[in-house]
């Protein structure tokens, strides 16, 4: 497909502006006759308050910034789109999932978490994996991350969680690295962190680049047919490149040779016409299905094991544009998890259900009030009617008498109304209980699937673990952390626990019991398990 057929870049082409050779102009198209010197009294007499091009132009610059985001501050996006290889019609009526002549335009954006947005590419961290689809029927983002669980299995934890990983309150330090006390303080204090905790210290926390790592989108969501039936479905994005991780030492020499190595190897490629291409996969289970696993579907800490839920790959995603302008389209991009198409629903994931507040509520401060919607790079392709109005920084003139649902008036003054046939209907899950401030003991199992990681992995693999766990917990200064998550981390394995103990001079296990190590509890666990997706 080429630019002139991708119904997101005919869009973005009326806002695209091209200053090259065109004469200077103030905000109010003013030509101006001199940028060089600023209207004095005398050549070398105080500048007067009536230069107006003078003032203009400085107080636009001195709001240039906006927040950066609280958190994935650093980022780099690019355009692509998404091609359907088959159609998933059995499991939803999503139309850009079902209709395989339907080319999706979309814009991802790669990121890291913790540090800011100045930060160096190349830090031990986990990568965001944002895409947002310009379909029909609304914009629908897919807002993952390149491992397939989460550190916290609840979103009240979240802004704990982000005070402990940011840079320590009293002096910033350290900028964009979870080598510190505050950060494994809550690690020790929280086990089920205990599975992220060692996809972190991982070659996946090292990606080589965007090109070559997978995506998630960690939470258990629903598909949901015409016949209005539901299935629950973990997304996934496999990189056609492969997945390559670079090692510890090349990533600090790379931060100080060059701290936008990621960015830089994304920008290269698409501008070169090797664009980078990712197979969207999705692993569907049967409502039925929901308690036969040995953990909980809802719990983020948690992933299917693919050789018990096969990943089925439907189709693919190519990146094949850079952005024109940084801030406009990469700084300026919203995601969030609650934007939805009609075939696609959530679960009662807590994590999830969290995340549906926090992103606008974010968006709202960091892109200046309600209307961000209306940024170019947020605009959906597909039609919007609605009577909301007004606000800081709104764009379109809406015409008629009325903006309100239901009015006596609408013959004279159309105002939108809801769609009888292909609206949004959210999906009628049946739900009872009492209100109450718990998890359920399903959530309990914080070590099954980490020790799981850890006898998976090869020799190779499991030493730059230990390593990793040695160079971090070395800049931790209380010993006592130190020794919380030698004993937290004995109960994932024993030989991990010693390893890390002896790198650090801490007690290899006190009295903590081990974790079994079997190589893969969860095949035992889930053999009565039937997947819909064969
Ligand atoms: C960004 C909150 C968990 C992936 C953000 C932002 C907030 C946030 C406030 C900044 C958004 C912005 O300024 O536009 C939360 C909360 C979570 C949570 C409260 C849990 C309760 C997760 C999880 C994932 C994830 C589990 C992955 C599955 C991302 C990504 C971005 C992001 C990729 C960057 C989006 C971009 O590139 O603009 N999150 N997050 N987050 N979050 Fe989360």
């Amino acid at each position: 497909m080429n630019d002139k057929e991708n119904l997101k870049h005919e869009q973005l082409d009326a806002y695209r502006v091209m200053d090259k050779g065109e004469a200077l102009t103030t905000n109010q198209g003013l030509r101006v006759e001199d940028d060089e010197h600023s209207l004095k009294v005398s050549p070398r007499g105080p500048t007067i308050m009536e230069d107006f091009h003078f003032r203009e132009k400085m107080t636009h610059f001195d709001h240039e910034r906006i927040p950066e985001r609280v958190v994935h501050a650093r980022g780099f996006g690019a355009h692509g789109e998404f091609e359907l290889y088959e159609s998933l019609a059995a499991y939803t009526k999503a139309k850009f999932l079902t209709d395989t002549s339907i080319r999706t335009p979309l814009f991802v954006r790669f990121s890291t978490v913790a540090g800011s947005r100045g930060s160096s590419d190349t830090v031990r961290d986990v990568r965001g994996f944002a895409v947002k689809f310009y379909t029909e029927e609304g914009n629908y983002d897919l807002v993952g991350n390149n491992m397939p669980v989460f550190f916290i299995q609840d979103a009240v934890k979240f802004p704990d969680f982000i005070h402990a990983v940011k840079p320590e309150p009293p002096n910033e330090i350290p900028q964009a690295s979870s080598a510190h006390d505050t950060f494994w303080d809550f690690v020790s204090m929280n086990t089920e962190t205990a599975h992220m905790i060692m996809w972190v210290m991982s070659g996946r926390a090292l990606p080589r680049s965007f090109r070559m790592m997978e995506g998630f989108g960690v939470h258990t969501f629903r598909l949901i047919n015409e016949e209005g039936k539901s299935h629950f479905v973990k997304f996934h994005w496999k990189p056609k490149l492969g997945v390559h991780s670079l090692v510890w030492d090349e990533t600090q020499k790379i931060a100080g040779k060059d701290p936008d190595f990621n960015r830089r190897d994304l920008w290269n490629a698409i501008e070169q016409g090797n664009y980078p291409e990712f197979e969207l996969g999705v692993q569907i289970l049967n409502e039925e299905d929901e308690f036969n696993f040995d953990f909980d579907i809802l719990d983020a800490t948690k992933l299917w094991p693919e050789e018990i839920v096969p990943v089925r790959i439907v189709g693919k995603m190519t990146l094949n544009r850079n952005t024109d302008n940084f801030f406009a389209e990469t700084e300026q991009v919203a995601f969030h998890v609650g934007h939805l198409v009609p075939g696609i629903d959530f679960t009662n994931d807590p994590l999830l259900q969290g995340r549906l507040f926090s992103y606008t509520d974010t968006q709202l401060l960091r892109l200046g009030g309600p209307n961000f919607p209306e940024i170019p790079i947020n605009r959906p392709i597909a039609p919007v009617h609605n009577n909301q109005r007004d606000g800081m920084h709104r764009m379109t003139i809406n015409q008629g008498q009325t903006s309100y649902h239901k009015n006596s008036l609408a013959n004279n003054h159309p105002t939108p109304v809801p769609a009888t046939e292909g609206g949004y209907r959210h999906y009628e899950e049946k739900v009872d209980g009492r209100k109450i401030k718990a998890r359920s003991n399903s959530f309990d199992d914080h070590f099954s699937q980490a020790s799981m990681f850890w006898h998976s992995m090869s020799p190779i693999e499991q030493s730059q673990i230990v390593d990793a766990f040695r160079f971090e917990l070395g800049k931790v200064m209380s010993k006592e952390i130190r020794q919380r998550v030698v004993d937290v981390f004995s109960q994932v394995a024993e030989d991990l626990a010693v390893r890390i103990a002896e790198g650090i001079g801490a007690t290899p296990a006190r009295g903590v019991a081990a974790a079994p190590t079997v190589i893969s509890p969860a095949l035992s666990m889930m053999t009565s398990a039937k997947t819909a997706a064969t």
